[in-house]
């Protein structure tokens, strides 16, 4: 495989059964489920399909808001943002991603975490 994390991701076909399968987890998820009742869910995982591909070192830009913009008026909890950083890992761990490329994503999402919670 080659060496950026996009490609190692699998490229597009990859991240969209990757971020199809978060979601999925997102909305069985009792912590944060509750949270994506009233949102556009389609419109959220297209969205965040974007943002994997291009902070990954993909080809194509991210088009949406800002990680504040798309969280203000939420106020999200660090026990939410931990259940959605859980299932991230879960989602690779069943889609038989290795530790290499798990660490990475953590890395990556933790690093939003002042973007996203409080906002
Ligand atoms: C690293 C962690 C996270 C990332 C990378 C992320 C990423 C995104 C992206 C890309 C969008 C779409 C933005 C747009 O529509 O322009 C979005 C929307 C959303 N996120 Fe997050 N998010 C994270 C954490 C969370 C957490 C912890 C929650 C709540 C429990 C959450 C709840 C939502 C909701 C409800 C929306 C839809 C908002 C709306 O429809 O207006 N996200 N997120």
């Amino acid at each position: 495989m080659g060496d950026t994390l996009y490609e190692r991701l699998g490229e597009k076909p990859g991240i969209t059964v990757l971020v199809d399968r978060i979601i999925d987890l997102h909305l069985q998820n009792p912590v944060v489920g509750p949270r994506f009742q009233h949102a556009d869910v389609d419109r959220g995982r297209a969205m965040a399909k974007e943002f994997f591909v291009a902070g990954s070192g993909g080809p194509e830009p991210y088009t949406g808001r800002s990680m504040p913009e798309a969280h203000r008026g939420m106020n999200i909890s660090e026990e939410e943002f931990l259940a959605v950083v859980d299932d991230m890992m879960a989602a690779m761990d069943q889609l038989g991603y290795d530790q290499r490329e798990r660490d990475e994503v953590l890395a990556i999402a933790y690093s939003l975490k002042g973007d996203i919670i409080r906002q």
